[in-house]
């Protein structure tokens, strides 16, 4: 055999071998998340009454506000393209009204209970993306505030088409579970709800923070990029710069998407603008949380 031959019957081989521990791969990351997404959860949930006032939907359209629902759900609860990437994942946040594409006529409050609390579907397996593991912990007086509102609203045509398929990369970004893609796994089905929003302003900042823990991380000390491409997340606990600055800085910085030392934050991914709707004590509530984390 000449060595031409030799060389190129190597690399052949060792290029089976790698296809095949490849393939091995993703069949065990195909199988171990295919169990993750078929499990079923089960819990109780009492009844929650709902109020039907004006002063609770206003209520609970300032918690649509600030608990980010309008950032996927849109502003009108018509809904939208979360992702559509064959890929990763196709995937919308459905309409939350009772419009073509959206709720099933009989959709009740308790299932808006087992969505917003445990964060699975009809048949008890989990949901995606949804955020349910920072909805979980709302009281029941903002949690029936906030349903009170969502079933206020008139209904709306879907903004888009229901989507829901989950591409390779997405079993792998699932199994390296750095970003919570099942929520139901990141909740405690057992434990009730608390029946109103802590009085301590620093326990309220928490109750509040809730939203930036997904980017900021659990502990608020930030990170690496959420995703390629992506600015590094900042520290912003009281070992972070931010704690530097005054309430008044703090609270310019969301409203203007600016820091005291000039650094515009980027709407893409510090969705500043968003946050527009948090009140100047709910700031300053999440502040003094922040400040606490040292
Ligand atoms: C990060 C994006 C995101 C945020 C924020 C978000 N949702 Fe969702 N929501 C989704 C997605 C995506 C689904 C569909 C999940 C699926 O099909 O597995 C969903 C599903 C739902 C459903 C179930 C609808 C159905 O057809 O069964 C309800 C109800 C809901 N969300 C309400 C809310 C409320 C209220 C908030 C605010 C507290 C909220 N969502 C915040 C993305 C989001
Ligand atoms: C979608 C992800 C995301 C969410 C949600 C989020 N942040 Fe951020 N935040 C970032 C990123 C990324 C940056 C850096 C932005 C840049 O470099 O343009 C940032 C920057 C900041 C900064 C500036 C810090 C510095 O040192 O420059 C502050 C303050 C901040 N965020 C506070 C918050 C608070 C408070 C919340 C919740 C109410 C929140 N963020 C929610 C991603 C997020």
């Amino acid at each position: 055999m000449s060595k031409v031959k030799k060389i190129s019957r190597w690399l052949g081989i060792i290029l089976g071998v790698l296809l095949l521990l490849i393939l091995v791969g993703y069949g065990f990351i195909y199988l171990s998340t295919e169990q993750r997404m078929n499990r079923k959860y089960s819990f109780s949930e009492p009844a929650l009454i709902i109020p039907t006032d004006s002063v609770a939907i206003v209520k609970g359209k300032h918690l649509y506000q600030i608990r980010s629902c309008a950032d996927c759900h849109g502003p009108n609860l018509a809904g939208g393209v979360f992702m559509n990437s064959a890929l990763l994942m196709q995937l919308s946040a459905p309409n939350l009204t009772k419009g073509p594409g959206g709720l099933p006529p009989d959709f009740t409050t308790q299932d808006w209970l087992r969505v917003l609390r445990h964060g699975v579907d009809k048949n008890g397996r989990s949901l995606w993306m949804m955020p349910a593991h920072e909805s979980t912990g709302l009281s029941q007086e903002d949690m029936a505030s906030l349903i009170a509102y969502c079933q206020s609203v008139p209904p709306v045509v879907s903004a888009g088409k229901k989507r829901r398929q989950m591409g390779p990369l997405g079993r792998v970004v699932l199994q390296l579970n750095q970003v919570a893609v099942l929520p139901a796994e990141r909740i405690n089905h057992q434990v009730p709800m608390a029946a109103s929003a802590p009085k301590d302003v620093t326990a309220y900042g928490q109750y509040l923070a809730t939203v930036c823990q997904g980017c900021h991380r659990p502990n608020m000390k930030g990170g690496a990029p959420l995703a390629p491409g992506f600015p590094p997340v900042p520290d912003i606990s009281a070992t972070g710069v931010q704690q530097q600055w005054s309430e008044a800085q703090f609270i310019s910085t969301i409203r203007q998407g600016k820091t005291p030392a000039g650094k515009l934050l980027r709407q893409e991914f510090m969705p500043w603008q968003n946050m527009q709707h948090f009140t100047d004590e709910e700031l300053s509530a999440i502040r003094s949380y922040l400040v606490s984390l040292k």
